[in-house]
């Protein structure tokens, strides 16, 4: 069997070339249709519903994933582990690129083709924006960004607009209020990116310079969909439907003053979700650093800890999409 990139031969069952997932690198969410989403979250569903029943499939023995990463990660890394894993495959992991070539100098393109010789899909993430379409540009296997620099997440927005369904229901109708490090969070650029092709309300609240960069507040505005800004999430948390909270990525500051002066600057407390819908979720891609505090996470309406387990059912259907096995 080949793949669609280069023609060259991958290993395992004949897959499927039929849908439009099978050899596709995934570096941006603006590359998705609404079917595309439907038909990644019903495969997630179906994820959730083998490892719920046994734990694990053979769907993708033989194959195996490069786990590339420049940047620390915790949930990305092992949930793509974790989902190649139960999905019968194995993974290359690369966590410290300290103990790689890269630390001899060797080049992106380089890395990746060395990569691919030995995986079917690579997994990328790196800290600068764009480099997950340099990868794709020069690998003939599949590659998904696990995020690049303060780009795009799209596996993160992926699993948030899935944990958004999951925990109301629908998409349409919904006010959603992104909150925190908003210029920097790679993964507010692609839900936003996500949420424009559906029918929702947007409030974004930041302080001055962590405020949404103009290009995606452009497609938005582009999209029909009006952006809402405030400074203040005490202005913002009655309406919402959907409050979904930030870190301030203290690693993107060139003058850490300008951190200092912004760190903190959000707190959800029990007190703060006293005045939240009784109907609502609260969510945060974490890692948190303080902007909720750990005694709202009993409250029911606190959904980031299901949005985490979210990530390996999504990823677990990227994979065995993008490796015509879905
Ligand atoms: N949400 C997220 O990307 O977490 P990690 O940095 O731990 O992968």
């Amino acid at each position: 069997m080949t793949s669609p990139k280069n023609g060259q031969k991958i290993v395992g069952l004949a897959p499927n070339r039929e849908h439009s997932f099978y050899g596709r690198d995934i570096v941006s969410v603006k590359q998705f249709s609404k079917q595309d989403l439907g038909y990644i979250f019903t495969v997630a569903d179906e994820m959730r519903g083998i490892v719920k029943r046994v734990g694990a499939t053979d769907l993708l023995k033989g194959y195996v994933l490069a786990n590339l990463f420049y940047e620390p990660s915790t949930r990305t890394s092992s949930s793509f582990i974790a989902a190649m894993q139960r999905l019968g495959g194995s993974v290359i992991p690369i966590h410290g690129v300290q103990y790689s070539s890269v630390s001899k100098g060797e080049s992106l393109p380089d890395t990746i083709r060395t990569l691919e010789c030995y995986a079917d899909v690579i997994v990328l993430r790196h800290p600068e924006m764009g480099a997950s379409e340099i990868a794709a540009r020069y690998a003939t296997k599949p590659i998904i960004s696990a995020g690049d620099g303060i780009g795009e997440h799209p596996t993160q927005g992926l699993l948030d607009l899935y944990t958004i369904y999951s925990e109301l229901g629908t998409i349409d109708g919904l006010h959603v209020a992104m909150v925190g490090d908003l210029r920097n969070g790679r993964t507010v650029h692609s839900l936003a990116r996500l949420l424009r092709m559906y029918d929702v309300s947007l409030t974004f609240v930041a302080p001055e310079i962590l405020r949404l960069p103009d290009d995606v507040k452009g497609e938005l505005t582009e999209a029909g969909r009006p952006v809402r800004e405030m400074g203040r999430v005490e202005d913002a948390i009655e309406e919402a439907d959907v409050l979904y909270v930030t870190r301030v990525q203290k690693e993107r500051f060139a003058d850490l003053r300008d951190y200092e002066a912004v760190k903190g600057c959000y707190e959800i407390t029990p007190e703060l979700m006293s005045r939240a819908k009784q109907r609502m979720a609260l969510m945060h891609p974490l890692p948190r650093v303080g902007e909720i505090r750990y005694d709202v996470d009993d409250d029911p309406r606190a959904a980031y800890f299901r949005q985490m387990e979210n990530g390996m059912y999504i990823r677990m259907a990227l994979l065995a999409a993008v490796l015509g096995k879905a």
